[in-house]
């Protein structure tokens, strides 16, 4: 890790600093899934190609494991594969009566300057904040001087409740800042997403646009971290609803205040939540997410989800896929020719708990197919990934995948020890699941239901570090 000379942050390094050993050397910990070096990480903020790097920062609780705190981390890296940790990038000012740094998004300003964004919680309401680095690098930050740069008042008559994590984009020369809330208190029914616009070159004065969403489910109590972008010439807005995110593909039009919507779907089922994206120097839309659901008491709680770069296909939908870069990784690798499955077949040539697995399934015969991983050599113990035509179940998540009649299933799989990501299909659906295993559980099988299936192709590679 850099070292950095900055007292503000000199005591939550140190309290991170006692707690990497511990956080090391838990084998449930995935070695290449982007952490912090130990503690507590939420929500992945600020993710910006600048100056040869990838910078990812996350919410980050430097002092345990459970989230409090709110700080954060921060991480780069040149080929978005191998990562360094670097210091604490944002605190909490206390002196100004900040208790949490809340989530938030970055952006280079129309005067060539990187600044975050962020949601400064305190013993107040809300307000939105920047930060500035105070080098050339990226590695210290500090609070912009115009800070609060956007409060409640922009607001008028109306009242936004848990208004926070603005998210800044830029497009045709003008700057829109994005905040999510809710107009009732939580109640549901009035979940939305607010729109502002910058009205200085330095991104410290915002107007208030107007509501330009509101979540069509009467369920939907709030809307955390929306995202909003350009695909080609559709728009995606991303929500997080206290719920497995979502995406709608539509139509953003700033003028009119407005963002229409054609489809809408899932971004990850599962053990995930508020996704970020952002553009890279190749014009790619890459999205992170965060794992969450991970035990306590152990030196480190959370990673965020590999990075999946996102498209919008012909009929409209969203799709994902791993980065292309994460073949870095790999090492070792099984092809295994395809054969005829009946029953269930322990692929002995393949071992170990931070696997990347490839495959091809067909149904034919058989009701279900499927893989099991992290199994127990008596095969007492495992975790499946299993599809019945309609439905794929990951570690007992659900989400629908039909295919036409006959159509294989392409599966790509990435076991992280403790943490499983599924792609599917076309690029949907997407599964996160953080599982439990017994440190040597550590096989592969295959499995066919009710009949005779068929493994067409199955690839695995040995994972790397990414550290
Ligand atoms: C989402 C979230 C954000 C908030 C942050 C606090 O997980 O609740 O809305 O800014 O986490 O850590």
């Amino acid at each position: 890790m850099e070292k950095v000379s900055n007292s503000a942050i000199t005591e939550p390094m140190l309290a991170l600093a006692q707690a990497v050993a511990r956080a090391e050397a838990d084998p449930a910990r995935p070695i290449y899934h982007l952490a912090p070096p130990a503690n507590w990480n939420n929500d992945p903020n600020g993710c910006l190609y600048c100056g040869g790097y990838y910078h990812v920062f996350y919410q980050h609780n430097p002092y345990g494991d459970e989230w409090d705190h709110m700080h954060w981390g921060h991480a780069r890296s040149r080929d978005l594969v191998h990562w360094d940790h670097l210091p604490i990038a944002l605190w909490p000012s206390k002196e100004r009566g900040e208790q949490h740094c809340f989530s938030g998004s970055a952006i280079v300003s129309p005067k060539r300057q990187p600044m975050l964004f962020y949601t400064s919680i305190g013993e107040r309401p809300p307000e939105q904040w920047a930060a500035v680095p105070g080098d050339n690098d990226l590695i210290t930050w500090q609070k912009h001087p115009a800070n609060p740069i956007l409060t409640e008042k922009a607001h008028g008559d109306v009242t936004i409740y848990d208004w926070r994590d603005p998210f800044v984009v830029t497009d045709e020369g003008i700057y829109y800042m994005i905040a999510g809330g809710n107009l009732n208190q939580g109640k549901g029914g009035q979940a939305v997403v607010n729109l502002y616009v910058a009205t200085d070159d330095e991104l410290t004065q915002w107007e208030y646009v107007g509501v330009i969403f509101h979540h069509p489910d009467e369920d939907v109590t709030n809307i955390e971290c929306p995202n909003l972008f350009r695909v080609g010439d559709k728009w995606v807005l991303v929500v997080s609803p206290h719920r497995a995110p979502e995406y709608f593909v539509g139509d953003f039009e700033p003028a009119r205040g407005e963002f229409t919507w054609q489809s809408r779907g899932v971004i990850s089922h599962g053990n995930f939540y508020a996704p970020q994206v952002m553009l890279d120097r190749r014009g790619r839309r890459l999205l992170w997410g965060w794992v969450t659901g991970f035990p306590t008491g152990r030196g480190w709680n959370g990673c965020l989800s590999l990075p999946r770069v996102l498209d919008v296909n012909e009929d409209g939908r969203l799709v994902q896929r791993p980065a292309p870069e994460l073949a870095e990784l790999r090492g070792r690798h099984t092809a295994i020719p395809g054969f005829e499955l009946h029953g269930s077949r322990v692929l002995g040539e393949i071992h170990g708990d931070t696997l990347e697995m490839v495959a091809r399934l067909e149904l034919r015969d058989a009701t279900a197919v499927g893989l099991r991983v992290r199994r127990s050599d008596d095969g007492e113990r495992g975790v499946a990934i299993r599809w019945d035509g309609a439905t794929l179940d990951v570690a007992g998540t659900q989400a629908p995948l039909r295919l036409t009649s006959g159509q294989p299933l392409e599966l790509h799989v990435f076991l992280d020890r403790s943490v499983l990501e599924a792609f599917a299909g076309d690029g949907e659906p997407c599964m996160t699941r953080v599982i439990s295993a017994a440190d040597g559980d550590c096989g592969v099988e295959v499995f066919a239901e009710g009949g005779a299936a068929v493994v067409a192709a199955l690839t695995t590679y040995d994972m790397q570090s990414i550290w």
